[in-house]
Protein backbone atom coordinates (compact mmCIF):
# COMPACT_ATOMS: atom_id res chain seq x y z
CA UNK A 1 0.00 0.00 0.00
CA UNK A 2 1.16 3.59 -0.91
CA UNK A 3 -0.42 6.29 0.92
CA UNK A 4 -0.32 9.92 -1.07
CA UNK A 5 -3.09 11.15 0.49
CA UNK A 6 -1.39 12.80 3.57
CA UNK A 7 -3.05 16.59 2.79
CA UNK A 8 -6.23 14.88 3.41
CA UNK A 9 -5.33 13.45 6.51
CA UNK A 10 -2.14 11.87 7.89
CA UNK A 11 -1.01 8.71 10.72
CA UNK A 12 -1.32 9.21 13.69
CA UNK A 13 2.50 8.62 14.90
CA UNK A 14 2.55 5.23 17.08
CA UNK A 15 4.26 7.49 20.57
CA UNK A 16 1.61 10.24 19.65
CA UNK A 17 -0.89 7.34 20.35
CA UNK A 18 1.18 6.50 23.29
CA UNK A 19 0.51 9.97 25.02
CA UNK A 20 -3.09 9.76 23.32
CA UNK A 21 -3.86 6.81 25.30
CA UNK A 22 -1.38 7.27 28.69
CA UNK A 23 -3.38 10.58 29.14
CA UNK A 24 -6.94 9.23 28.89
CA UNK A 25 -6.01 6.66 31.17
CA UNK A 26 -3.95 8.87 33.72
CA UNK A 27 -4.78 12.01 33.58
CA UNK A 28 -8.29 12.47 33.08
CA UNK A 29 -9.51 14.91 35.45
CA UNK A 30 -11.42 17.98 34.03
CA UNK A 31 -8.58 21.07 34.02
CA UNK A 32 -10.94 23.28 35.77
CA UNK A 33 -11.50 21.02 38.64
CA UNK A 34 -10.73 22.43 41.71
CA UNK A 35 -9.02 19.15 43.19
CA UNK A 36 -5.90 17.01 42.50
CA UNK A 37 -7.03 15.56 39.77
CA UNK A 38 -8.12 18.91 38.00
CA UNK A 39 -4.74 20.53 38.79
CA UNK A 40 -2.97 17.66 37.43
CA UNK A 41 -5.37 17.83 33.99
CA UNK A 42 -4.29 21.53 34.00
CA UNK A 43 -0.53 21.49 34.89
CA UNK A 44 -0.67 19.21 31.60
CA UNK A 45 -2.94 21.54 29.33
CA UNK A 46 0.07 24.60 30.26
CA UNK A 47 2.65 22.63 29.60
CA UNK A 48 1.37 21.45 26.48
CA UNK A 49 0.69 24.91 25.15
CA UNK A 50 3.93 26.16 26.49
CA UNK A 51 5.45 23.29 24.18
CA UNK A 52 3.59 24.39 21.23
CA UNK A 53 4.77 28.19 21.54
CA UNK A 54 8.10 27.74 22.21
CA UNK A 55 8.44 25.10 18.92
CA UNK A 56 6.84 28.17 17.17
CA UNK A 57 8.44 30.90 18.65
CA UNK A 58 5.45 32.70 20.56
CA UNK A 59 3.91 33.44 24.08
CA UNK A 60 2.20 30.21 25.62
CA UNK A 61 -0.64 32.82 26.11
CA UNK A 62 -1.14 33.04 21.91
CA UNK A 63 -2.05 29.94 22.01
CA UNK A 64 -5.65 28.86 22.02
CA UNK A 65 -7.46 25.23 21.59
CA UNK A 66 -9.53 24.58 19.31
CA UNK A 67 -11.57 21.29 17.34
CA UNK A 68 -9.31 21.98 14.17
CA UNK A 69 -8.87 23.83 11.07
CA UNK A 70 -12.36 24.33 10.04
CA UNK A 71 -12.91 25.51 13.50
CA UNK A 72 -9.80 27.89 13.50
CA UNK A 73 -10.91 29.71 10.15
CA UNK A 74 -14.42 30.28 11.16
CA UNK A 75 -13.00 31.73 14.61
CA UNK A 76 -10.34 34.06 13.09
CA UNK A 77 -12.94 35.43 10.44
CA UNK A 78 -16.48 35.56 12.12
CA UNK A 79 -14.42 36.30 15.57
CA UNK A 80 -13.24 39.34 13.58
CA UNK A 81 -15.78 40.54 11.82
CA UNK A 82 -18.39 40.19 15.45
CA UNK A 83 -15.43 42.27 17.34
CA UNK A 84 -14.29 44.76 14.27
CA UNK A 85 -18.22 44.96 12.79
CA UNK A 86 -18.30 47.92 14.29
CA UNK A 87 -15.44 49.94 12.74
CA UNK A 88 -15.89 48.89 9.29
CA UNK A 89 -17.81 45.54 6.93
CA UNK A 90 -15.42 45.08 4.53
CA UNK A 91 -13.41 41.65 4.26
CA UNK A 92 -10.32 40.63 1.87
CA UNK A 93 -9.16 37.09 0.81
CA UNK A 94 -8.54 34.79 -2.53
CA UNK A 95 -10.20 33.03 -4.36
CA UNK A 96 -8.45 29.70 -3.46
CA UNK A 97 -8.91 29.46 0.25
CA UNK A 98 -10.34 26.31 1.81
CA UNK A 99 -13.78 26.55 1.94
CA UNK A 100 -13.80 26.61 5.62
CA UNK A 101 -12.72 30.73 4.69
CA UNK A 102 -14.83 30.80 2.03
CA UNK A 103 -17.98 29.92 3.01
CA UNK A 104 -17.46 31.55 6.34
CA UNK A 105 -16.99 34.75 4.09
CA UNK A 106 -20.08 33.93 2.24
CA UNK A 107 -22.11 33.63 5.96
CA UNK A 108 -20.82 37.22 6.39
CA UNK A 109 -21.76 38.40 3.15
CA UNK A 110 -25.46 37.71 4.11
CA UNK A 111 -25.41 39.59 7.22
CA UNK A 112 -24.53 42.68 5.07
CA UNK A 113 -20.04 42.53 5.08
CA UNK A 114 -18.83 43.00 1.93
CA UNK A 115 -15.18 40.40 0.74
CA UNK A 116 -13.13 41.23 -1.92
CA UNK A 117 -11.80 38.17 -3.20
CA UNK A 118 -8.88 38.59 -4.93
CA UNK A 119 -7.73 36.49 -8.12
CA UNK A 120 -4.59 34.40 -9.02
CA UNK A 121 -2.17 33.99 -11.66
CA UNK A 122 -1.72 30.23 -13.33
CA UNK A 123 0.44 29.10 -10.38
CA UNK A 124 -2.23 29.92 -8.04
CA UNK A 125 -0.56 33.28 -6.53
CA UNK A 126 -2.04 36.07 -5.48
CA UNK A 127 -0.41 39.66 -6.48
CA UNK A 128 0.56 41.72 -3.55
CA UNK A 129 -0.19 44.75 -5.63
CA UNK A 130 -3.84 43.60 -6.49
CA UNK A 131 -4.18 43.37 -2.28
CA UNK A 132 -2.87 46.48 -1.54
CA UNK A 133 -5.47 48.04 -3.81
CA UNK A 134 -8.28 46.41 -2.43
CA UNK A 135 -7.37 47.57 1.03
CA UNK A 136 -10.18 50.31 2.38
CA UNK A 137 -10.40 52.41 5.30
CA UNK A 138 -13.30 50.40 5.97
CA UNK A 139 -11.13 47.03 5.95
CA UNK A 140 -11.32 44.56 9.00
CA UNK A 141 -9.53 41.65 7.62
CA UNK A 142 -7.06 39.95 5.22
CA UNK A 143 -7.38 36.14 4.98
CA UNK A 144 -4.76 34.13 2.91
CA UNK A 145 -3.63 31.27 3.13
CA UNK A 146 -0.12 30.19 3.65
CA UNK A 147 0.11 27.03 1.57
CA UNK A 148 -2.70 26.22 -1.32
CA UNK A 149 -4.33 22.62 0.13
CA UNK A 150 -5.24 21.62 -3.92
CA UNK A 151 -1.71 22.83 -6.21
CA UNK A 152 0.36 23.52 -3.21
CA UNK A 153 1.21 27.36 -3.98
CA UNK A 154 3.61 29.03 -1.07
CA UNK A 155 1.38 32.80 -0.94
CA UNK A 156 3.67 35.53 -0.47
CA UNK A 157 2.76 35.59 3.39
CA UNK A 158 5.99 38.61 3.91
CA UNK A 159 4.99 40.92 1.25
CA UNK A 160 1.58 40.89 2.62
CA UNK A 161 2.93 41.52 5.82
CA UNK A 162 5.06 44.59 4.55
CA UNK A 163 1.88 46.01 3.40
CA UNK A 164 -0.31 45.74 6.41
CA UNK A 165 2.76 46.82 8.16
CA UNK A 166 0.71 50.79 7.07
CA UNK A 167 -2.56 49.52 8.08
CA UNK A 168 -2.00 48.35 11.80
CA UNK A 169 -5.57 47.89 12.79
CA UNK A 170 -6.47 45.24 10.11
CA UNK A 171 -6.29 41.27 11.41
CA UNK A 172 -4.12 39.25 9.34
CA UNK A 173 -5.25 36.05 9.31
CA UNK A 174 -3.04 32.73 7.41
CA UNK A 175 -4.76 29.88 7.38
CA UNK A 176 -1.23 27.34 8.02
CA UNK A 177 -3.19 24.04 7.85
CA UNK A 178 -0.93 23.02 5.14
CA UNK A 179 2.14 24.45 5.92
CA UNK A 180 3.20 22.98 9.37
CA UNK A 181 6.21 21.31 8.93
CA UNK A 182 7.36 22.29 5.60
CA UNK A 183 10.12 24.76 6.22
CA UNK A 184 7.81 28.02 6.53
CA UNK A 185 7.62 28.09 10.54
CA UNK A 186 9.39 31.78 10.06
CA UNK A 187 6.37 32.94 7.05
CA UNK A 188 3.14 31.95 8.94
CA UNK A 189 4.66 33.65 12.36
CA UNK A 190 5.54 37.17 10.83
CA UNK A 191 5.52 39.20 13.31
CA UNK A 192 2.80 41.45 11.49
CA UNK A 193 0.44 37.81 11.39
CA UNK A 194 -2.16 38.44 13.57
CA UNK A 195 -3.89 35.08 13.68
CA UNK A 196 -3.10 31.40 12.42
CA UNK A 197 -4.97 28.52 11.98
CA UNK A 198 -3.38 24.95 12.34
CA UNK A 199 -5.09 21.57 12.86
CA UNK A 200 -3.64 18.47 14.31
CA UNK A 201 -4.50 15.29 12.16
CA UNK A 202 -2.44 17.17 8.93
CA UNK A 203 0.67 16.11 11.24
CA UNK A 204 0.01 12.99 12.59
CA UNK A 205 -2.04 13.95 15.81
CA UNK A 206 -5.46 12.79 16.08
CA UNK A 207 -9.03 14.56 14.33
CA UNK A 208 -10.40 16.64 15.61
CA UNK A 209 -7.77 18.62 18.05
CA UNK A 210 -6.34 22.23 16.40
CA UNK A 211 -5.47 25.62 17.72
CA UNK A 212 -5.35 29.18 16.94
CA UNK A 213 -2.42 31.62 17.52
CA UNK A 214 -4.02 35.00 17.75
CA UNK A 215 -1.14 37.30 18.37
CA UNK A 216 -1.83 39.38 22.32
CA UNK A 217 -3.02 42.44 22.16
CA UNK A 218 -5.43 41.34 18.73
CA UNK A 219 -9.27 41.15 19.80
CA UNK A 220 -11.10 38.15 18.97
CA UNK A 221 -15.02 37.81 19.67
CA UNK A 222 -15.27 34.16 20.71
CA UNK A 223 -17.72 31.98 18.64
CA UNK A 224 -18.11 29.60 21.11
CA UNK A 225 -19.75 31.00 24.40
CA UNK A 226 -20.08 28.53 27.88
CA UNK A 227 -18.24 27.97 31.19
CA UNK A 228 -15.06 30.42 29.91
CA UNK A 229 -12.23 27.90 28.93
CA UNK A 230 -9.47 29.49 26.98
CA UNK A 231 -9.60 32.64 29.20
CA UNK A 232 -13.09 33.25 27.79
CA UNK A 233 -12.29 32.93 23.83
CA UNK A 234 -13.61 29.55 23.76
CA UNK A 235 -15.42 26.82 26.09
CA UNK A 236 -15.69 23.73 26.55
CA UNK A 237 -14.28 21.22 28.41
CA UNK A 238 -10.68 20.45 26.33
CA UNK A 239 -9.37 17.86 24.88
CA UNK A 240 -6.59 17.06 26.97
CA UNK A 241 -5.30 13.59 25.84
CA UNK A 242 -5.94 15.78 21.71
CA UNK A 243 -4.00 18.36 22.94
CA UNK A 244 -0.73 16.92 24.79
CA UNK A 245 -1.07 14.27 21.67
CA UNK A 246 -0.71 17.19 19.64
CA UNK A 247 1.82 18.82 21.38
CA UNK A 248 4.16 15.66 20.85
CA UNK A 249 3.15 15.19 17.68
CA UNK A 250 4.44 19.31 16.65
CA UNK A 251 7.82 18.33 18.47
CA UNK A 252 8.13 15.14 16.62
CA UNK A 253 7.79 17.05 13.32
CA UNK A 254 9.68 19.94 13.42
CA UNK A 255 12.89 17.75 15.00
CA UNK A 256 13.81 16.48 11.79
CA UNK A 257 12.06 19.38 9.79
CA UNK A 258 14.82 20.24 7.34
CA UNK A 259 15.53 16.45 6.51
CA UNK A 260 11.84 15.94 5.94
CA UNK A 261 11.25 18.62 3.79
CA UNK A 262 14.41 17.83 1.41
CA UNK A 263 13.17 13.89 1.71
CA UNK A 264 9.23 15.27 0.60
CA UNK A 265 11.16 17.71 -2.29
CA UNK A 266 13.13 14.26 -3.88
CA UNK A 267 9.98 12.29 -4.11
CA UNK A 268 8.39 15.03 -5.45
CA UNK A 269 10.56 15.81 -7.89
CA UNK A 270 11.10 12.14 -8.97
CA UNK A 271 7.62 11.80 -9.58
CA UNK A 272 7.50 15.48 -11.37
CA UNK A 273 10.25 14.84 -13.89
CA UNK A 274 8.71 11.26 -14.91
CA UNK A 275 5.38 13.24 -15.37
CA UNK A 276 6.35 15.78 -17.74
CA UNK A 277 7.44 13.36 -20.56
CA UNK A 278 4.35 12.40 -21.04
CA UNK A 279 1.83 14.12 -23.76
CA UNK A 280 -1.29 14.27 -22.12
CA UNK A 281 -0.08 15.20 -18.50
CA UNK A 282 -0.60 18.77 -17.75
CA UNK A 283 0.86 19.57 -14.07
CA UNK A 284 -0.50 22.26 -12.25
CA UNK A 285 2.74 22.67 -9.26
CA UNK A 286 6.08 23.43 -10.23
CA UNK A 287 9.08 22.45 -8.70
CA UNK A 288 10.55 25.81 -7.69
CA UNK A 289 10.78 27.54 -4.07
CA UNK A 290 7.28 29.13 -4.24
CA UNK A 291 5.62 25.37 -4.15
CA UNK A 292 5.33 23.61 -0.91
CA UNK A 293 7.49 20.31 -0.56
CA UNK A 294 4.29 17.59 -0.22
CA UNK A 295 2.30 18.46 -2.99
CA UNK A 296 1.75 17.72 -6.20
CA UNK A 297 -1.27 18.23 -8.80
CA UNK A 298 -1.59 16.96 -11.90
CA UNK A 299 -4.31 16.31 -14.88
CA UNK A 300 -4.36 12.99 -17.45
CA UNK A 301 -6.31 15.00 -20.08
CA UNK A 302 -10.24 13.70 -20.96
CA UNK A 303 -9.50 11.01 -17.94
CA UNK A 304 -11.96 12.01 -15.06
CA UNK A 305 -9.86 12.66 -11.82
CA UNK A 306 -12.12 9.86 -9.50
CA UNK A 307 -11.51 7.58 -12.60
CA UNK A 308 -7.63 8.12 -12.31
CA UNK A 309 -7.85 7.74 -8.37
CA UNK A 310 -9.66 4.61 -8.82
CA UNK A 311 -7.07 3.21 -11.46
CA UNK A 312 -4.57 4.06 -8.53
CA UNK A 313 -6.63 2.52 -6.12
CA UNK A 314 -6.41 -0.73 -7.40
CA UNK A 315 -2.86 -1.17 -7.81
CA UNK A 316 -2.91 -0.68 -3.46
CA UNK A 317 -1.67 3.34 -3.97
CA UNK A 318 -4.34 6.04 -2.67
CA UNK A 319 -4.02 9.75 -3.93
CA UNK A 320 -6.75 12.16 -4.33
CA UNK A 321 -9.13 14.23 -6.60
CA UNK A 322 -7.85 17.73 -5.85
CA UNK A 323 -8.57 17.94 -1.90
CA UNK A 324 -10.74 15.65 -0.02
CA UNK A 325 -13.63 17.99 0.78
CA UNK A 326 -14.78 18.01 -3.21
CA UNK A 327 -13.86 14.96 -3.92
CA UNK A 328 -17.25 13.12 -2.82
CA UNK A 329 -19.36 16.38 -4.65
CA UNK A 330 -17.76 15.77 -7.87
CA UNK A 331 -17.19 19.42 -8.15
CA UNK A 332 -14.27 20.85 -10.33
CA UNK A 333 -11.53 22.42 -8.02
CA UNK A 334 -12.09 25.84 -7.03
CA UNK A 335 -7.73 26.74 -7.11
CA UNK A 336 -7.83 25.15 -10.53
CA UNK A 337 -11.00 27.12 -11.70
CA UNK A 338 -9.33 30.35 -10.23
CA UNK A 339 -6.04 29.86 -11.73
CA UNK A 340 -8.32 30.30 -15.64
CA UNK A 341 -7.66 26.18 -16.20
CA UNK A 342 -10.03 24.94 -18.80
CA UNK A 343 -12.82 23.29 -16.79
CA UNK A 344 -12.46 20.36 -18.89
CA UNK A 345 -8.60 19.90 -17.67
CA UNK A 346 -9.94 20.79 -14.20
CA UNK A 347 -12.42 17.51 -14.06
CA UNK A 348 -9.11 15.41 -14.33
CA UNK A 349 -7.41 17.08 -12.01
CA UNK A 350 -5.31 14.77 -9.03
CA UNK A 351 -3.41 15.76 -6.28
CA UNK A 352 -0.52 13.22 -5.03
CA UNK A 353 0.38 14.58 -1.18
CA UNK A 354 3.19 13.17 0.62
CA UNK A 355 5.17 12.95 3.96
CA UNK A 356 8.46 12.55 5.63
CA UNK A 357 7.94 8.54 5.72
CA UNK A 358 7.26 8.30 1.86
CA UNK A 359 9.67 6.50 0.15
CA UNK A 360 11.84 7.23 -3.22
CA UNK A 361 11.19 3.52 -3.72
CA UNK A 362 7.23 4.47 -3.47
CA UNK A 363 7.84 7.24 -5.79
CA UNK A 364 9.55 4.94 -8.56
CA UNK A 365 6.15 2.15 -7.86
CA UNK A 366 4.13 4.83 -8.39
CA UNK A 367 6.27 6.24 -11.54
CA UNK A 368 5.71 2.16 -12.80
CA UNK A 369 1.85 2.11 -12.29
CA UNK A 370 1.60 5.59 -13.37
CA UNK A 371 3.08 4.30 -17.16
CA UNK A 372 0.47 1.33 -16.84
CA UNK A 373 -2.47 3.66 -16.11
CA UNK A 374 -1.33 6.31 -19.14
CA UNK A 375 -1.44 3.14 -21.62
CA UNK A 376 -4.62 1.74 -20.58
CA UNK A 377 -6.47 5.36 -20.61
CA UNK A 378 -4.75 5.72 -24.31
CA UNK A 379 -6.23 2.94 -25.60
CA UNK A 380 -9.61 3.15 -24.19
CA UNK A 381 -9.46 7.53 -25.55
CA UNK A 382 -7.82 6.49 -29.08
C1 LIG B 1 -5.94 24.69 4.00
C2 LIG B 1 -6.93 24.00 4.90
N1 LIG B 1 -7.64 24.74 5.77
C3 LIG B 1 -8.53 24.18 6.61
C4 LIG B 1 -8.76 22.82 6.60
C5 LIG B 1 -9.77 22.23 7.55
O1 LIG B 1 -9.10 21.54 8.60
P1 LIG B 1 -9.85 20.48 9.51
O2 LIG B 1 -9.99 19.23 8.69
O3 LIG B 1 -8.94 20.28 10.67
O4 LIG B 1 -11.14 21.05 9.91
C6 LIG B 1 -8.06 22.01 5.70
C7 LIG B 1 -8.33 20.57 5.62
O5 LIG B 1 -8.08 19.93 4.62
C8 LIG B 1 -7.11 22.62 4.82
O6 LIG B 1 -6.41 21.90 3.95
Amino acid sequence: MIYFDNSATTKVHPEVLTTYTKVSEAIWGNPSSLHKMGENAYNLLEQSRAQIAELLGCQKEEIFFTSGGTEGDNWAIKGTALEKGIYGKHLITTQVEHPAVLNSMKQLEKLGFEVTYLPVDENGRVSVEELKQALRKDTILVSVMAVNNEVGTIQPIKEIAQVLADHPKVHFHVDAVQAVGKGLTDLIMDERVDLVTFSGHKFHAPRGVGFLYKKSGRKLAPLLSGGGQEKNLRSSTENLPAIAAMAKALRLLLENETKNVAHEQAIRQKIFEHLQAFDKVTLFSQLDDKFAPHILCFAIAGVRGETIVHAFEDQGVFISTTSACSSKKGQVSSTLHAMQVDDKIATSGVRVSLDENNTLSEADKFNQIFDDIYQKFLKINS
